[in-house]
């Protein structure tokens, strides 16, 4: 182990995290890269024959993920965070420019010497305390100039990062409004006791009543979910918590996780209860990865108190346990299919759908896939009883939404709101002024202007995994998409033509634009593109990721339409400028060697 590094520091993946059998593939692979800074290819054998995996599953799951890597990286291995709430807005290009000019490193690349390698990574859900910084996996908030000093001195000084000031890495849960949710009385036990009184039956028709839809976007309903699995043909059932959490912007299921772990466990439990399952497992996205040792500290914990294990709370036959499964850098795994496949120690690549996870899931057995907040709720449910929860919201959105606001307002954070209220009213209790837009679910969400600050956060209307952000007057529109198009591309995972290629198309598009020499032959063959990987993409992350750039020509046409250049067509980039390396290769300057 490489103590200088600090990479012993980072919590272990590795360690004992499943309840039984031998260690997952993506927990073996963290393990070597921590150790080895990569994952050579003797260390790819040796987990294949260890693991009973074909060598080339091995090699290609390390490819697919972006935190493995077949070539070392520095001992200090520092990702800045490229999204526009806890990156861009901050001035994230500023930061990498000022620490690799501290540090002697480009961005992109690892310093000769071995010592650092300088990145850059999508959203890693600091987006209320940026700028922010992964260091060797480890989430470092609220950068500036004067902790990017400090930070240089102590790498060039070799100094362990478990000796880096501690308030470095504090996280805070920033909870500005608690609501039904976060306010109400719990008891650890309470939900599973709940069940097991009423019976599986009536404890489904509870959650139904409820009104209670998955709050991981798509909005299905939890009751109708659980009872598909439950009448599924099958023998293993399994519950999964997708606490994958990508979304750029969305940090709520973060603050969940790191403070009411027990309610998500006991909706697992619930669900359990209710569908038959003996395992779950929390799929747990690689950037959350510290704080994988309190949640093994809580499933320890309640496994003790007989909440979790065999027999729970003293039902015989009741026996339900819990395995976390720490993730690798892919947003695609946060599909729920794309989810299975890596739970399944595969490249995350989205399945072909139907049939759907409820009938053919994890190992192709029924499983229930929820996301953290509606487990949360469920578990809340449970204990309150569907009226409880059904006495707030709108007619098709029962109960209240949590919300991880960021961008230009004073108090950025976690709210919970009943659903039903408006987008001003979110605006105005987090002192947000001088709104241009507001983005609503992430870059796949929808993206308004002020006329439309009276619409509704809900189901119905605008709908949300839980992002909103920000934009106040002084924001480039178009350098916010661009970073949107820019995103899909880099995490599209290549599986189908149109996406892979339309994404990429996308984002060359909007860069043209951006550079001054896009045109109305351009934005034509924009819209063009746009309706096409929306249409014929595989899954949602094409589907969607053209909404942003829709958004805009709709609502924000000036936007695009004061950078375009006057001419009728323009290619997409610069002839002479890019042949300058080949004139200083030449030595020649002079006219002939330019074009005319
Ligand atoms: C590209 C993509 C990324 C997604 N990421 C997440 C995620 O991080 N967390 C999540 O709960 N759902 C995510 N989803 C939605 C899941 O596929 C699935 O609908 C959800 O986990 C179901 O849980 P729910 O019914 O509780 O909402 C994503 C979907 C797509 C297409
Ligand atoms: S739409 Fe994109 S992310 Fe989804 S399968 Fe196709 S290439 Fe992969």
């Amino acid at each position: 182990m490489d103590s200088a590094s600090g990479v012993s520091d980072t919590p272990h993946p590795a360690s004992p995290t499943r309840s039984g059998g031998r260690a997952h593939l993506l927990h073996e692979l963290h393990e070597v890269q921590q150790r080895l800074r990569h994952v050579p290819r003797q260390a790819i054998c040796d987990v294949a024959a260890r693991l009973d995996l074909p060598i080339s599953q091995v090699e290609s799951v390390v490819d697919f993920y972006s935190f493995f890597h077949r070539t070392p990286r520095g001992r200090y291995d520092i990702l800045l965070s490229t999204c526009t709430s806890c990156g861009h807005m901050h001035g994230e290009d500023d930061l990498m420019q000022m620490l690799g000019s501290r540090l002697g490193a480009e961005a992109g690349q690892t310093r000769a010497d071995g010592q650092l390698s300088l990145g850059s990574t999508s959203c890693i859900g600091m987006c209320d305390q940026g700028p922010a910084l992964l260091v060797n996996g480890l989430p470092l908030t609220r950068v500036d100039a004067r902790r990017l000093d400090k930070l240089a001195e102590l790498i060039e000084a070799g100094t362990p990062i478990a000796d880096w000031p501690e308030e470095w890495f504090s996280i805070d849960d920033q909870v500005r409004q608690p609501g039904l949710l976060l306010d109400s009385p719990w008891q650890d036990g309470a939900a599973i006791r709940a069940s097991l009184q009423m019976g599986a039956e009536a404890m489904l028709a509870e959650i139904s009543r409820s009104g209670l839809r998955g709050r991981g976007g798509a909005g299905f309903g939890t009751g109708m979910k659980w009872q598909f699995c439950r009448q599924a043909n099958g023998g293993e059932r399994y519950v999964v918590c997708n606490a994958d959490e990508g979304e750029p912007g969305t940090f709520k299921d973060r603050v969940l996780l790191a403070s009411h772990a027990d309610m998500l466990c006991e909706g697992m439990t619930v669900c359990a209860h209710v569908i038959g399952a003996h395992q779950g497992f929390i799929y747990l996205r690689g950037e959350y990865r510290y704080l994988l040792p309190a949640l093994q500290e809580m499933l320890g914990r309640r496994r003790e108190t007989g909440l979790l294990g065999p027999d729970i709370l003293g039902q015989h036959g009741f026996s339900f346990d819990i395995d976390i499964i720490v993730g690798a850098g892919a947003y695609i795994c946060g599909e729920e299919s794309a989810l299975i496949e890596s739970l399944e120690e595969k490249r995350g690549i989205p399945r072909i759908r139907p049939p759907f996870p409820v009938t053919h899931g994890y190992l192709g057995q029924p499983t229930v896939i929820n996301n953290v907040e509606t487990l949360v709720a469920a578990a809340a449910i449970a204990f309150h009883g569907a009226e409880w929860f059904a006495a707030q919201g709108t007619d098709h959105s029962k109960g209240s939404k949590l919300l991880s606001i960021s961008g230009d307002c004073a108090a950025p954070g976690i709210y919970e709101f009943p659903f039903g209220v408006s987008i001003r009213h979110i605006l105005d209790d987090c002192r947000a002024e001088d709104v241009q837009a507001v983005q609503v679910g992430g870059p796949s969400g929808t993206l308004i202007g002020p006329t439309e600050f009276e619409r509704h956060l809900a189901f119905e209307d605008l709908a949300t995994g839980g992002s909103l952000m920000v934009y106040g007057r002084q924001r480039d529109l178009l350098a916010i998409i661009r970073n949107f198009a820019h995103f899909f591309a880099h995490e599209s995972c290549g599986f189908c033509t149109p996406c892979r290629v339309g994404t990429s198309l996308l984002k060359n598009a909007l860069d043209k634009v951006g550079w001054g020499h896009g045109t109305h032959y351009d934005v034509e063959d924009i819209r063009r593109l746009a309706a096409l990987v929306k249409r014929r993409s595989h899954c949602g992350l094409g589907h969607t990721a053209p909404n942003p750039i829709l958004d805009v020509l709709q609502r924000f046409p000036q936007v695009i339409e004061e950078r375009l250049a006057q001419s009728g067509f323009e290619p997409y980039f610069d002839l002479d400028a890019s042949l300058e390396e080949a004139r200083v290769l030449a030595h020649r300057n002079d006219a002939e060697a330019h074009l005319p």
